[in-house]
This record gives C-alpha cells, structure tokens and sequence, in this order.
C-alpha cells in the first residue's frame, strides 16, 4: 500500500489534517508513500482548510496551509491502493461511487488505528476546538498503524 487517499465530507478539516499527519509522521519513520485527500461532496471544491483545521495542525507541527479541497473523483480509485473514509458514512459514499473492481481498495481510516469501534473520526465541523485536537489524536493512531502496515508491506 504505497499511495493513500483520506476522504472526508467536505474536505477542509479531518482528511486534510489526516493527509498532513502522513506526510509528516511517514516521513520521520522513513517510509515512502503518496498522499492525497478528497471530500465526497462538492461544497468547498478550490477552498483551503478551514482555519481551525490549519490552526490545530500547526499547533502540533503539522501543515495543511497549501491544502486546496477537491471532490473524490472516479479516476481515484484507479490511481490510489487505498482510499479510507472518516467515517461510516463517508465510506458508504465512497462505495457509492467506487468501480466495482476497485471495492477492496476501500475501507475505513480508523481500521488501522486499534481504537474501539465505532471507527468513526468525528467531525468537528459544527463543535469547537476539542474537536479538531480529537481528530489528530485519532489521526496520529491511525497513520501509526499505516505505517506499519506499509513497512511490513515493503
Ligand atoms: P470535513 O468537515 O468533512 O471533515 O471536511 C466538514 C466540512 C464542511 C461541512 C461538513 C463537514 N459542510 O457541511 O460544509
């Protein structure tokens, strides 16, 4: 699993915190990968993170002040080995879309972060800054998990 794609619903606040994590976290353990985040939906399609979102990855030594939304397109599932949904609704959107040959690429992020179920990162969208500090915690557990699931796959 070389090339990860982290969907979300709208694409400015949890997979782009979880792409920046990977970037950042892959990188001090050594192992090569490509990221990438997409939303399901098209409401914040050319945006930046949200600001809270860019605010609490920077606080923790994270980046997304680059990240521009896009929309998860069908030519994604092709491209990327993974594409993980936040959440259970995310992922139901995902399969939706997904290329009937593509299925098994599909799954939820929090699987590899050996949390309790449900494997769901609430969306901190509507809540206060508690939530985005949850979503890197999680983030953190989850890309932990990649990594040794990519290293053991090298
Ligand atoms: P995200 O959060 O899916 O983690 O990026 C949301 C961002 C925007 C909206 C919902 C969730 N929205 O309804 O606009």
């Amino acid at each position: 699993m070389t090339r990860i794609l982290f969907v979300c619903l709208g694409n400015i606040c949890r997979s782009p915190l979880v792409e920046a994590v990977a970037r950042e976290e892959f990188a001090r353990a050594g192992v090569a990968a490509e990221f990438a985040s997409a939303g399901t939906g098209d409401y914040h399609v050319g945006h930046a993170a949200d600001p809270r979102t860019i605010a609490s990855a920077a606080a923790h030594g994270y980046d997304v002040s680059a990240h521009r939304a896009r929309q998860l397109d069908v030519a994604d599932f092709a491209h990327f080995d993974a594409v993980l949904g936040m959440d259970q609704a995310n992922l139901r959107n995902i399969q939706a879309v997904c290329p009937a040959q593509y299925a098994s690429r599909t799954g939820l992020f929090l699987a590899y972060a050996g949390v309790a179920a449900p494997l769901d990162v609430p969306d901190p969208y509507f809540g206060g800054a508690d939530g985005f500090e949850r979503v890197i915690e999680l983030a953190r557990a989850g890309v932990h998990g990649l990594i040794a699931r990519c290293a053991n796959d090298a």
